[in-house]
């Protein structure tokens, strides 16, 4: 018989979890046919091994088990790509979630023909009872902001445990951006039509074993997926991130050019030098852990990729220079000439360094 729900579950770290978590769903889907796919990012410590034991004792479990790469969202997407039923539920593998809710949430998107139905930790009786203090405070902001740039009513768009009917994915899937950890709030946010939501309140319970992937990064990942999707969907989220990087490195610039000339007396160029260094390191140290975290440099190669980025980053600004030199030269105005170098200086470091000093690196 056909599945008629396929449960995808992202696993990291969650050896400890598999067994009961599927236990658990067995006792609370006893009407339902499903399937039970986890998709696991090579976790260290060997979930993919408790997996695939439990997928060959039973048909209903399997494991997508990928290789260098990371992330909740992609792997939500990859793990609905490889299913078929009509209905998907996603939530996490640590008991968080709460499995019981599943029935009520299938039979609500079914009877209420909805494209989506949303456990909410912040309607009615939902609660974020087993999140930590900061986290509760994180999250409360990131879905104000968020609700600002969405055009449906729901309480909880950061919720990790939803369902969603085939035929909805089906229209996103082409716009969704599958970065980050903000899955639910991606496919919302890829949807130009109305999206037919409702919501279930839940009280999360706290994590049964294991520790939180979420850090401080899933809020810039956030941000950042705010601001693609507001600019538009042609600039690549990398691209955004480093820009905003970039930024920063100019008020760096000329933070360490006043102390230089200004505080410390030192000639113009010799300071102008020593503040492109700075501001070229700290550009580094930003993409390093932000535009670039899943492919973080550390160690050893932290200092190698410091060293192509320079390289990068120089043969960039005499691009930069020489372009504007060349425009002024024929008459643009002075502020155009500047503008357009610049740009084809920052696009030059990026695609460049995203080829040559973040090149997939995880394996090494
Ligand atoms: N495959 C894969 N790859 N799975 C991952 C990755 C990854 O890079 N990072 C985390 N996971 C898995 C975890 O193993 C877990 O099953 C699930 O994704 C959620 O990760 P947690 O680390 O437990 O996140 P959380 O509990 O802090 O955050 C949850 O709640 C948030 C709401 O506060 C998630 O459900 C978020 O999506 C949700 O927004
Ligand atoms: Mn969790």
């Amino acid at each position: 018989m056909a599945f008629e729900l396929s449960i995808i579950v992202p696993t990291y770290n969650e050896r400890d979890n598999i067994v009961p978590l599927f236990d658990a769903i067995c006792h609370a889907l006893t009407n339902i046919n499903w399937e039970l796919i986890f998709v696991d990012d090579d976790s260290p410590d060997g979930t993919n091994i408790v997996v695939k034991n439990l997928a060959s004792q039973d048909h209903r479990v399997k494991c997508i088990h990928r290789l260098n790469r990371r992330g909740l969202s992609s792997a939500c997407i990859e793990g609905i790509m490889a299913s078929s039923s009509p209905l998907i539920c996603v939530m996490d593998a640590d008991f968080q979630h709460d499995e019981k809710l599943i029935p009520e949430m299938y039979a609500k998107i079914l009877n209420e023909k909805l494209d989506v139905v949303v456990a909410s930790r912040y309607f009615d009786i939902g609660s974020t009872g087993g999140l930590p203090k900061f986290r509760k405070t994180i999250s409360r902001l990131a879905t104000k902001i968020s609700l600002i740039s969405l055009n449906v009513n729901i309480t909880d768009p950061m919720s990790g445990f939803f369902m969603i009917r085939r035929t909805f994915f089906e229209k996103v899937m082409y716009r969704v951006s599958g970065r980050g950890f903000k899955i639910l709030l991606d496919l919302l946010m890829s949807s130009d039509q109305l999206v037919k939501t409702a919501e279930l309140p839940y009280v999360m319970r706290s994590r049964k074993s294991g520790e939180s992937k979420l850090d401080f990064i899933v809020v810039w990942d956030f941000l950042i997926m705010l601001l693609s999707k507001m600019i538009g969907e042609y600039l690549p989220y990398r691209f955004i991130s480093f820009i905003a990087v970039g930024s920063s490195g100019l008020f760096v610039h000329m933070l360490a050019l006043w102390s230089m000339h200004d505080v410390s007396n030192l000639n113009f160029t010799l300071s102008q030098s020593i503040a492109t260094f700075v501001a070229m390191t700290t550009n580094y140290i930003l993409n390093n852990f932000f535009t670039y975290h899943d492919l973080k440099r550390t160690g050893n190669l932290f200092w190698r990729g410091l060293l192509s980025f320079y390289l990068v980053c120089m043969i960039g600004a005499i691009l930069n220079v020489s372009l504007a030199t060349e425009l002024y030269q024929r008459q643009l105005p002075w502020f155009l000439a500047g503008v357009f170098g610049a740009l084809a200086g920052a696009i030059w470091n990026f695609t460049i360094s995203s080829m040559f000093v973040w090149k997939n690196n995880r394996r090494k």
